[in-house]
């Protein structure tokens, strides 16, 4: 008899690539993917430390799972990711109904954990080993079958801003064998992918050294764009300090590469930066941003923001809505300062909350007009859309247009994978609504 497992995913992509290789990794032991959280043999929480409350949010889930299974056979609880990572055996011992912690950087043993639990041990595995992680992995088939597919390249951070837990959850910085990456590529094409999206935290640091060439994002970008299947390529997220000229030159090679940069800046005042050892200022980010929009002036942008960072005066904050000003980013993520447990910042004092709420509405307000802005610029136009899925208990189709928006539009099923154009209609701040006007090519 085969038993189930049903994983929920928080925080970023890398996550949700994760989660899916697990599925694949405990396939081979009998346990078999469900959509049903609430009839699972083994329950397994990947979660996110980035911001605040992480740790209670998990605990929060697990009360929320006992009492799905209140009635039912417990299932072997899981905790997974970065919340794992932090906490490690202090979750085995807080919360009993908790069976298995395990880190990011370990999964490649979550088959032989799952195993030795069955047989009666509470255990706990967080050593940083992710050599081990992708070479475990390149044995398993990557099963993913969707139209727009997640890779990672690279994992983990070696710069240490100080507001950042990523490299202490995700540990040092490690680029996949480039021939690895290729194989994964291949295997997703044969299942379907036409849009494949490079992962990693720093996704554009990826470096890979075989005898005396060095392979970078680039190179990934420019062999892809080979295989005449794939449509689209996309990465995230990448950092400033990484954005190579050989990167930023396969905006004008590659067709495929698509015209849209997600490019997180967190502030737009040097001294913030300076205190958030970001390692740029904002100068050296316009210098970017003009040389790419130099090479294709289609190039649309979103960035991160962090709101409030210790220190922060009302003049560095008018800086940061300056460069909002300059540049119209037209997908943007801004939180709050939040204070992570063994950060270099988690040592300074916090500002006022009610102040930064105010702040923060500022920015998004910038920021979300901006978006409204565009989508309603694209009212009227025909655009290019990939078309991934039928929505769920609805006669519409989902896509996405090359900047990254959600497009919604009446289809059919043969459209689904297909480069199709649909003329838009009506938008709003998250999605446009169109019509399909004809296929462009059968992909
Ligand atoms: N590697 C990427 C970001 C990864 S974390 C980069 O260098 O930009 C994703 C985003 O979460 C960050 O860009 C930042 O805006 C936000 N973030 C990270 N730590 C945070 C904190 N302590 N408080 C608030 N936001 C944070
Ligand atoms: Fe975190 Fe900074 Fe690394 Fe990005 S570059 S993951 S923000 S430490
Ligand atoms: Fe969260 Fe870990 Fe990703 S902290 S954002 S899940 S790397």
């Amino acid at each position: 008899m085969h038993k189930k497992v049903f994983i929920k995913t928080f925080g970023c992509q890398m996550n949700e690539y994760d989660s899916n290789r697990i599925y694949d990794a405990v396939k081979s032991i009998g346990y078999n993917k469900t959509e049903n959280q609430d009839d699972a043999d083994c329950y397994i929480l990947n979660t996110c430390h980035i911001r605040n409350k992480a740790k209670d949010k998990v605990y929060h889930e697990i009360g929320r799972v006992k009492k799905l299974y209140k009635d039912k056979k417990k299932p072997i609880m899981v905790v997974a990711g970065c919340v794992a990572q932090a906490e490690n055996t202090e979750m085995l011992n807080r919360e009993k109904y908790i069976d298995l912690v395990i880190g990011p950087q370990s999964y490649q043993k979550i088959n032989n954990l799952l195993k030795s639990f069955e047989e009666e041990n509470k255990v706990e595995e967080t050593e940083f080993d992710s050599v081990s992680k992708f070479r475990y992995f390149d044995n398993i088939k990557n099963n993913n079958t969707n139209v727009s597919s997640f890779l990672t390249i690279q994992e983990g951070c070696d710069k240490f801003c100080h507001f950042c837990v990523v490299p202490y959850t995700r540990g040092p910085e490690y680029s996949r064998p480039f021939k690895s990456i290729i194989d994964e590529a291949e295997r997703l094409i044969k299942n379907g992918s036409k849009e494949i999206t490079f992962l990693g935290q720093n996704v554009n640091a990826y470096s890979h050294i075989e005898g005396s060439r060095e392979y970078r994002l680039s190179d990934l970008i420019n062999t892809l764009s080979k295989y005449n299947e794939i449509s689209r390529i996309r990465y995230t997220t990448s950092h400033p300090r990484d954005m190579t000229d050989d990167l930023i030159e396969c905006y004008k090679n590659s067709k495929k590469l698509m015209p849209f940069v997600h490019l997180p800046i967190q502030s737009g005042s040097d001294r913030i930066l300076k205190m958030m050892n970001r390692k740029h200022t904002v100068n050296y980010y316009l210098n970017i941003y003009e040389k790419l929009i130099k090479i294709n002036s289609d190039i649309k942008f979103s960035s991160d923001f962090i709101i409030g960072y210790p220190g922060e005066t009302e003049n560095d904050f008018k800086e940061t809505l300056n460069l909002v000003n300059k540049i119209k980013f037209i997908n943007s993520f801004s939180f709050i300062y939040s204070p992570r447990p063994g950060t270099k910042a988690a040592e300074l004092e916090i500002t006022d909350k009610d102040k930064l709420k105010s702040r923060l509405i500022t920015i998004q307000d910038k920021l979300f007009s901006n978006q409204i802005e565009l989508n309603k610029s694209l009212e009227g136009k025909t655009l290019e859309v990939l078309v991934e899925n039928k929505l769920e208990n609805q006669n519409k189709f989902f896509g996405r247009n090359k900047f990254l928006n959600s497009v919604i539009f009446d289809g059919n099923e043969s459209h689904i994978g297909k480069l199709i154009k649909v003329n838009i209609e009506k938008s709003n701040q998250n999605s446009l609504f169109g019509k399909v006007i004809d296929e462009m090519k059968a992909a």
